[in-house]
């Protein structure tokens, strides 16, 4: 089973939330995937307690794939609708951020109820691509106008640093959970970000805890990774620039002797690390099979003693963390964190 934590007041989601990235169109670089089998991944999961989905407007395809999953559900195949919580994104166009008003955040909004066959979007996660643009604040206050209308229960934002975070806080906007890139390759927030959303009661959830697969045992011992997927992609960037090949090999086989242990495996004790963690609300878990839903399902089964946790922790301090604030080298134009990024989906839809 999973566990459950309490969001908001009267808002609660499961601790591992399934991840939906993977099934957006052209995620996949080599086969295709099989839609009926993500569809019954969809079910197990929810039968098991793993309840809270996460999708984005941006992810083509997917929040009409969360949609036809609710209409089976309303239909009386499987758990009750209502015990699905669905989080989607809002995520402005870089070209388009200079006009980006009320009316074309309501249009985008009504698009992701349209899609998802919600009333309400439980949680919108906030995205804004470049800070020089004005418009951010403002940006996130149209969404909160969408709340006390009712069309939004909740506002959350993803890939904000610190400062930014800060400034929409200020501003009066009710940021509920932060979700950033948060793995044992990628400790970024750990420089700042993870305290300022302690102190501001701000859940944070966190991408990329299995990097796109990598923390797994079928990687010991290999010589190099061709990526099958544009997670992959993403997350042997962050390896490269911290651990390095042999490091991660290095660091495999410290969760494999932990894993034995437990009867678990390296994906469960790297999801347990992060969980653990004082801050984090959630770990986001990509999907795109049924492969490993029993699998995850063992990750509330057992706790990491604290000298595990300090021996991850004390290898970990030996190499480097990806430079700055989360998301930082991802917005440094040039970076090559940046050229691997999609940053114009939304543009037919939202002029
Ligand atoms: N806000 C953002 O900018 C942002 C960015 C990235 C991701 N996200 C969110 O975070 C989610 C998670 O990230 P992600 O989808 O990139 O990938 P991920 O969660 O880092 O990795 C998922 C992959 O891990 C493998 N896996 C899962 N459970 C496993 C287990 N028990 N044992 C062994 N392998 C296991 C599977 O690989 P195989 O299928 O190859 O077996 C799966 O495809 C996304 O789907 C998305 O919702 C948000």
């Amino acid at each position: 089973m999973n566990e459950r934590i309490e969001l908001t007041k009267d808002y609660t989601i499961s601790r591992v939330l399934n991840g939906c990235w993977q099934l957006s169109e052209g995620h996949s670089l080599q086969a295709g995937l099989d839609f009926k089998d993500v569809m019954h991944a969809f079910h197990m999961l929810a039968e098991q307690g793993f309840t809270t989905f996460d999708g984005a407007d941006i992810y083509t395809g997917v929040e009409e794939f969360i949609g036809t999953f609710i209409t089976e559900l309303k239909a009386g195949h499987g758990v009750s609708a209502d015990d699905i919580q669905i989080h989607t994104k809002y995520v402005p166009d870089i070209n388009y951020l200079s006009q980006v008003d009320y009316a074309s955040t309501e249009r985008i909004i009504d698009r992701s109820l349209k899609r998802l066959n919600r009333d309400t979007l439980d949680l919108v996660q906030f995205h804004w691509w470049d800070y020089d643009v004005p418009g951010c604040v403002e940006t996130a206050g149209s969404l909160l106008r969408l709340k006390e209308k009712g069309k939004i229960r909740n506002i959350g934002v993803t890939n904000f640093d610190t400062v930014h975070l800060k400034e929409l806080v200020d501003a009066g906007i009710p940021v509920v959970s932060m979700q950033a890139q948060y793995s044992l390759f990628d400790r970024r927030p750990e420089r700042r970000l993870l305290d300022y959303c302690r102190t501001n009661d701000i859940k944070l959830l966190c991408y990329g805890t299995l990097s796109g697969g990598f923390l797994a045992e079928r990687w010991i011992g290999a010589a190099a990774a061709e990526p099958e997927t544009r997670s992959q992609v993403k997350y042997l960037q962050i390896i490269e620039d911290t651990l390095g090949w042999d490091g991660y090999q290095d660091l495999l086989r410290l969760l494999a002797g932990i894993a034995e242990k437990y009867k678990v495996s390296i994906s469960n004790v790297a999801s347990k690390y992060i969980l653990c963690q004082d801050g984090v609300a959630g770990a986001i878990i990509g999907i795109r099979n049924s492969r490993h839903v029993q699998s995850n399902a063992r990750i509330f089964g057992f706790d990491l003693a604290d000298d595990e946790i300090g021996r991850i922790r004390d290898f970990l301090q030996e190499y480097p963390a990806p430079d700055g604030e989360p998301f930082e080298l991802e917005r440094t134009v040039g970076s090559k964190y940046r050229s691997i990024m999609h940053m114009n989906i939304n543009e037919k839809e939202q002029s």
